[in-house]
Formats: structure tokens, sequence, C-alpha cells
């Protein structure tokens, strides 16, 4: 049974932490979670909160000497701190796991032992109720083995997705910060409801029912998004007259520009 480090339990932290402490006991992955931050009051309040869970507070020496999977869920700038913490009593074999934008393997790797196995990931949010997703990019002494242990740890949290770390700055765009952009979407439509006369609670039930629903039927049809379109839109009707006026204000431009422009930001652009 592995155990796994989780260093920083802040935004996307502690929804990777929420979904580990809610798997059920014994799924894929299942060992023991070791949760570090640097506040004593966050250690005291986290401690509370974990209580009867696999996972428990531990300090950054104490996960160095211990966990199998460290997972680094720090700000950027601050993940090469953490590296140099943990670098001095590492594990044999244990592997490096970067949440971090634009931290490159290579980045990682200058920071820890020689060789050590290092996997750049791309989170998101969703992490927190189990519909996630982590874009991962192994370094290359990363072994099968090791890529299975970290896609194993993380099972709770959603999906994965291997792809070359060359692709992490669009994953960045299209994952890292996509909830974002649909909570937008909703938050806009939640607003032209109550200017419709629904309440705020009724528009907020019927926005993110279609959110969830409409996202189930990706996933489980398989059917491109365009098909899924037309089979709402009938010939003339009330669902391409709405659409029509958000391609008249330009919708599929803006999704491209904020892509593009998050992908290069990401990069460092
Ligand atoms: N949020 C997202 O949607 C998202 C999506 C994709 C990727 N990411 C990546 O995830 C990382 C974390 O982002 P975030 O949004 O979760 O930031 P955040 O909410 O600011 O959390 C960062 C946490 O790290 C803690 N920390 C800093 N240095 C530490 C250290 N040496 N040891 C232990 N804990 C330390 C901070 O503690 P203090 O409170 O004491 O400062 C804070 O709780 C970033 O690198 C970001 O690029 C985030």
């Amino acid at each position: 049974m592995s155990t796994t480090a989780i260093h920083g339990i802040g935004s996307m932290g502690g929804a990777i932490l929420d979904a580990l402490v809610a798997e059920a006991a014994g799924a894929a992955g299942g060992g023991e979670v070791l949760a570090v931050v640097r506040r004593a009051e966050q250690a005291e309040q986290l401690r509370d909160r974990l209580q009867g869970t696999r996972a428990s507070v531990a300090t950054t020496e104490e996960a160095a000497a211990a966990a199998d999977l460290h997972l680094v869920a720090v700000k950027p700038y601050s993940v090469a701190d953490v590296l140099e913490a943990i670098a001095p009593s590492l594990r044999p074999g244990a592997v490096v796991v970067s949440l971090a934008l634009g931290v490159t393997n290579a980045d990682l790797a200058a920071h820890l032992p020689e060789g050590t196995a290092v996997v750049r990931a791309m989170p998101n949010t969703p992490a927190r109720v189990g519909q996630g997703m982590v874009v991962l990019s192994p370094g290359e002494t990363v072994t099968d083995e090791q890529l299975g242990l970290v896609r194993a740890a993380l099972a709770a949290t959603g999906r994965t997705l291997v792809l070359p770390e060359s692709q992490q700055d669009a994953a960045a765009a299209l994952s890292g910060s996509a909830p974002a952009y649909f909570y937008l979407f909703v938050e806009a439509m939640v607003d032209a409801g109550v200017a419709r006369g629904l309440t705020r609670a009724d528009a907020r039930e019927l926005a993110t029912q279609a959110a969830l629903g409409a996202g189930t039927m990706l996933r489980e049809t398989g059917e491109e998004a365009a098909v899924l379109r037309a089979q709402v839109t009938s010939p003339g009707g009330s669902t391409a007259a709405a659409l029509a006026r958000l391609e008249a204000h330009g919708l599929r431009h803006a999704v491209a520009d904020a892509i593009t422009t998050c992908a290069d930001r990401s990069a460092g652009r």
C-alpha cells in the first residue's frame, strides 16, 4: 500500500485531499495520505477535520521520509522550496508530481537527486467531487509501474490523461482553467433567468442541471458536441434563434481567443 503526501492544502491540494479522503477504504490506490501545511493554525484545523480518515497532517520532513508519491500543490514560485526540503530524505523510487502551472519536468529535476522520477501534471478543481481531470506528462525516468502508482492514487479525483509535455499549455487552457469558463456561462444564464422573472434559486437549479445533463450526454453518448446541439435545434425554432444570437455576439471567436490567450499565458508568452 503506497503513501501519498500532498504538499500545500490550498484550493487545488484541498480538492485532491477531499477526494482522497472521501474514497472508500480499500479502493484502488488506497493507502495513507499525508497533508503537509506550513501554518500551525491550518495544521490544527486539518488535524480535527481528518480525524478518523486515512489522512493525517505531517511535516515536510516526515512526508519526505514516508511517501512513495509526492503531490506538490503549492504556487509555482514555491515549488523549488518544497523540492529542496524533501530532496535530502526522499525514498528510493519515490515519484514527485508537480501540479503547478508552467513548472517543467526539467525545473523539477534540477531541484531533486539525479534520476528522481518526476511528473508534470495539470489538475482541475472538480477533483474535489471526483469529476476532475489530471493531465500527466511523465519525465524520462518514470517507469510504467510508477506511472501506474500515480494514476491509481489520483483515481478518486476523476480521470487522468497522459499527454506529451509540449501539450501541457494547451491542457491548462482546455482543462485546468476550463471549469471557470463554465461557471461564467452558468452565472450569465442565472442572471438572465432572474431578469426574466425566475427566482435565483430556480434559475440556478435549471442552469446547473442543464450543464450537468449536457456534460453527461457528451461523456455517455460519445457524440460530437455539434451533433448533440443539432438534436436540440429545430429548424426556425427558439433554440436556433438563441444560438444565432450567441454566434452574432461572437461566442465562438471569444472562446478561441480566450483559450489561445490562456495557453500563451501558461507558456509564459
Ligand atoms: N486552483 C486551480 O484551479 C488550479 C488548477 C490547475 C493547477 N493549479 C496549480 O495548483 C497549485 C496550487 O494552486 P492553488 O490555487 O491551490 O493555490 P493556493 O490556494 O494559494 O494554495 C497553495 C497552498 O500552498 C501552501 N504552501 C505554500 N508553500 C508551502 C510549503 N512550503 N509547504 C506547504 N504548503 C505550502 C499555501 O499555504 P499558505 O496558506 O500558508 O500560504 C497554500 O495553502 C498552483 O501551482 C497552480 O498552478 C491550480
